[in-house]
């Protein structure tokens, strides 16, 4: 993969060279034109090109007749994918699924077709156009922003939660191997959107209940759907603003994808508000990305928090401190094969802020 990448960057470079132009200059028209292939990525999500190529190479005109869109223009988005490894086109015409595409068909078992449908749709995509504002005015400007309209819009809280579910499922299965959850009698999922983990987790750990704790509408649609077949008497709904406090009786408080949506002052009262729900002895784990040196997806969904919601993506040292300020102490970090890392913590013996509310 690496390798193939290298070469790829070769024989762009000579290709620019050849050209007379320097590689420096073409990697700049390329960025600048990176969002040309972001919404070619949003169209094919949308329309559902790789479920269509599922069974079978299809032409652009069978393709275009079978999803009721012009011929031309689906043609030219799809061969702006291929030089970047979506789709394969053969000498006949017929287009085909590659293993990146593959990642767009529903029901892949990676598939992020929910996820890009969600960052492309047009109601994010228009915000994107204000990021120089963001830069100008600061996050402040959009703390929370993204939850104002996930709270009020049923439509992008539907595909948000899809988003959100398309997206965890690589990590899901990481986390379970590598922490023992066996441990807990109770995990409680603060911001735990619509209880995935929680229904995995039960399904796993036979000794284990969960509580799924989000706001009121997510709630009251997890309640509606019933998502846990016979797992859901294990499974508990609380529905409240994390803000204000969490539910009590879990041994294990689990943040996950959560702190990132918010800057140091809201993210550390989320923090307060669990340490004064857990018992001395109940521990808390925190599975969010790390911020390292240049890697591309931390960086990039560090500025994706700042200007959907204000938040921000976080070091080690970073987490180490507003776990310290709201109460806990650090004791690992486990870094996976994903993005993601677990951050585990106790209640700090001394806490700064907080009587326990639990002592005696
Ligand atoms: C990025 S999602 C993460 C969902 C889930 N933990 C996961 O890993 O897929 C953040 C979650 O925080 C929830 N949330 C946002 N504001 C909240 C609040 N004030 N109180 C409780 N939950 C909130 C959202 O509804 C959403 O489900």
């Amino acid at each position: 993969m690496f390798n193939r990448l290298r070469q790829r960057l070769f024989r762009f470079m000579v290709q620019c060279l050849l050209r007379g132009v320097s590689p420096s200059e073409a990697t700049v028209f390329l960025a600048s034109t990176g969002p040309v292939l972001s919404r070619c990525l949003y169209v094919v999500a949308e329309l559902g090109v790789a479920d269509r190529l599922k069974s079978g190479p299809l032409t652009a005109q069978q393709l275009a007749s079978a999803l009721c869109v012009d011929p031309d223009a689906l043609t030219r988005v799809l061969l702006a994918l291929t030089p970047t490894g979506y789709f394969r086109r053969d000498r006949s015409g017929f287009f085909r699924n590659t293993p990146q595409s593959r990642a767009l068909m529903t029901d892949h078992p990676g598939s992020l077709r929910e996820w890009v449908r969600y960052a492309g749709a047009p109601w994010q995509w228009k915000h994107w156009g204000d990021l120089l504002e963001t830069v100008e005015k600061g996050g402040e400007l959009r703390c929370g922003l993204l939850f104002d309209w996930v709270e009020t819009n049923p439509e992008i809280r539907s595909q948000f939660n899809a988003a959100m579910q398309s997206k965890a499922k690589q990590i899901d299965e990481r986390i379970v191997e590598l922490f023992d959850f066996s441990h807990f009698r109770r995990v409680v999922d603060v911001g735990g959107g619509n209880g995935h983990f929680a229904h995995q987790l039960v399904k796993r750990e036979p000794g284990v209940k969960a509580t799924v704790f989000d706001i009121p509408p997510t709630i009251s649609s997890l309640r509606k759907a019933c998502p846990f077949g016979p797992s859901h008497d294990r499974i508990d709904l609380a529905e409240g603003d994390f803000f204000k406090s969490v539910p009590e009786g879990g041994d294990l408080y689990l943040i996950r994808h959560v702190l990132h949506n918010w800057p140091d002052s809201q993210a550390r009262m989320i923090l307060e508000n669990c340490r004064k729900a857990m018992k001395p002895s109940a521990s808390l784990l925190v599975v969010d990305m790390l911020l390292n040196q240049n890697e591309l997806a931390p960086r990039s969904m560090d500025v994706a928090m700042l200007h959907l919601l204000g938040g921000r993506e976080r070091t080690a040292e970073q987490f180490k401190a507003l776990f310290q300020q709201a109460g806990f102490e650090l004791t690992s970090v486990q870094r996976t094969s994903t993005p993601m890392s677990l951050l585990v913590a106790s209640v700090a013996a001394q806490s700064p802020i907080l009587v326990p509310a639990h002592s005696g």
